[in-house]
């Protein structure tokens, strides 16, 4: 019998093109008109990084400087060289600055994709200039990419980017990530810009969401807004009139957690440990980082934590808050006005508690951005982290803490509406941000939590952490991206919760 003849070779890995926003490094020019470059705050460059470094490839965004030149350009290539990746730059005017970036992504995208549509501006002359910006993106990226590249595109700002694609005729796969939630239908219809926007995301081969409660709300805005949609699959494919088909499915973002591990245990990072102890002996460390941002709940994790020295005043000098806020968008008046809510609110509570001469401030404030090592070290100092978004699409955070919890005695606080709840609800403490009286009680419950309690929920969130690595994240779309059979899609049930499992926390809370 002839032998059957050996299957063919499988395709060559495609050359991935990452298009986001922003460029991982944001470029300035010092007061003698010299370019300088510092890296992108946020959880979508943190979590791209290593993807890059790993696969390579090409990252295409904006350099963080208006009107650029050749010189950007330069820089550019200089600091590729030794990334092991392209970054291609796109040149963006001061006007699409306004309108795009500030405008239209982060005044109405931004708040409403956060459920907060009271912030929102819907000012008509940000969606032109939002429109106007994704073609300038797609310029560079049909300039940059060839027919057998995968493009992969991140986020709000550039949803109709895949459109944008297709009129410039690119027939390459182009896929999607939303890094934020995405909004239940309620929300989603008061954007003016309803239609257009989901028409143009279905442009896309791949649309992928952080949870499933993401994806939900996106195909019940489809079933609700477009009936010539036809959802199958578990409504992970979208049956489009032309005969196209988009795949539709949730894939929670990872970190690369070795490297954190590895990092926090690093000899600088123990004596960086060491020093704060010594700064601060007998204190349990609790910390919160956040880009100064409304949607993390800032405000009222202070007043929680004034509501748990008010109660439990055998906790006053045993505790320290260690608030660290990133700098961010702060172009944008919300953005100005929570920055003063929260240093009024910091000098407030130290005001009511510190004694005169007394070493016990409640309250350290840090308002910059921090070395990566320098950040490590604070995740490892830290007894708690206090991670109380009142709605996140992922928040990379709270995975930090745990892969950097190394000691695996560390407590985290976690809200319930931040993305990372549905995998870390077993091992994290869950908190409601808006009640007050429950994050003090989960405060007070960590302070006080015996050392067994804490290594046995540590080691759950540390397994899960690096379980669910951004490198099996990376994967897990690619392979969602190119599979034919859909059977193999959605992913295995320890990568993503099932719907059972997301849901079974708030049910047992409404039985209560
Ligand atoms: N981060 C940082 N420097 C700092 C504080 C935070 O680079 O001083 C990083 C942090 O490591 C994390 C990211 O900022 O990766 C924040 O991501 P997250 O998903 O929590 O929130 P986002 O800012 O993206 O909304
Ligand atoms: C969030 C968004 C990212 C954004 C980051 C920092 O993580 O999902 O797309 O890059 O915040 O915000 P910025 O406006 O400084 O890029």
């Amino acid at each position: 019998m002839l032998e059957p003849p050996p299957p063919p070779p499988p395709p060559p890995p495609r050359r991935l093109v990452v298009v986001s926003n922003r460029l991982p490094l944001v470029l300035t020019r010092d007061a003698d008109g010299r370019l300088v470059g510092r890296p992108s705050g946020g959880g979508l460059v943190t979590a791209l990084l290593p993807v890059l470094r790993d696969r390579g490839g090409v990252w295409i965004g904006w350099p963080g400087i208006v009107d650029h030149d050749d010189e950007v350009k330069a820089a550019l290539v200089g600091a590729a060289e030794t990334a092991g990746y392209r970054l291609a730059p796109v040149a963006l005017s001061a006007q699409d600055e306004a309108g795009f970036y500030f405008g239209f992504s982060n005044e109405v995208l931004w708040p409403l994709f956060h459920d907060l549509q009271s912030l929102c501006n819907f000012d008509p002359a940000y969606w032109r200039s939002y429109c106007d910006a994704n073609h300038k993106y797609a310029q560079v990226v049909v300039a940059e990419t060839a027919a057998d590249d995968f493009i992969w595109v991140h986020d709000y700002h550039l949803l109709p980017l895949a459109s944008e694609l297709r009129r410039a005729g690119v027939t390459a796969p182009v896929a999607f990530f939303l890094h934020t939630p995405f909004p239940p239908l309620d929300i989603y219809l008061k954007l003016p810009w309803r239609f257009a926007l989901l028409r143009a995301l279905l442009d896309y081969d791949l649309i992928g969401f952080q949870t499933l409660r993401d994806q939900r709300n996106f195909t019940q805005c489809l079933r609700a807004l477009l009936r010539e949609v036809r959802l199958t699959n578990r409504a992970g494919m979208a049956h489009l009139p032309d005969g196209r088909d988009v795949r539709i499915g949730a894939f929670p973002i990872g970190i690369d957690a070795n490297a954190f591990q590895r990092q926090a245990s690093s000899p600088t990072v123990q004596a960086a440990v060491d020093a704060m102890h010594a700064e601060l002996p007998n204190r349990e460390l609790i910390l919160g980082v956040d880009r100064l941002d409304y949607t993390k709940g800032i405000p009222l994790r202070l007043e929680a934590f004034r509501t748990t020295l008010r109660r439990h005043p055998e906790l006053q000098k045993r505790i320290t808050l260690i608030q660290v806020v990133v700098p961010s968008r702060d172009d944008i008046p919300e953005y100005r006005d929570l920055k003063t809510r929260i240093e009024q609110l910091v000098g407030e509570i130290n005001g009511e508690f510190t004694r005169p001469g007394g070493r016990w401030v409640p309250i350290h404030y840090i308002y910059r951005a921090l070395d990566r090592l320098d950040l490590i070290a604070y995740y490892r100092a830290a007894r708690i982290a206090l991670v109380t978004p009142l709605k996140d699409g992922m928040n990379l955070v709270a995975k930090e803490f745990c892969a950097c919890s190394v000691d695996e005695d560390g407590v985290l606080i976690l809200s319930e509406f931040a993305g990372a709840a549905a995998q870390l609800q077993h091992g994290a403490l869950l908190v409601n941000p808006y009640d007050l009286e429950g994050t003090a009680d989960a405060i007070y419950r960590a302070c006080n939590m015996p050392q067994s309690e804490r290594q046995a929920r540590m080691r759950v969130l540390r397994r899960a952490v690096s379980r669910q690595d951004v490198f099996r994240w990376v994967n897990s779309f690619l392979e969602a991206a190119i599979a034919s059979d859909l059977d193999a899609f959605p992913l295995p049930d320890d990568y993503l919760p099932s719907a059972e499992a997301e849901t079974a926390y708030w049910q047992t809370e409404f039985a209560e």
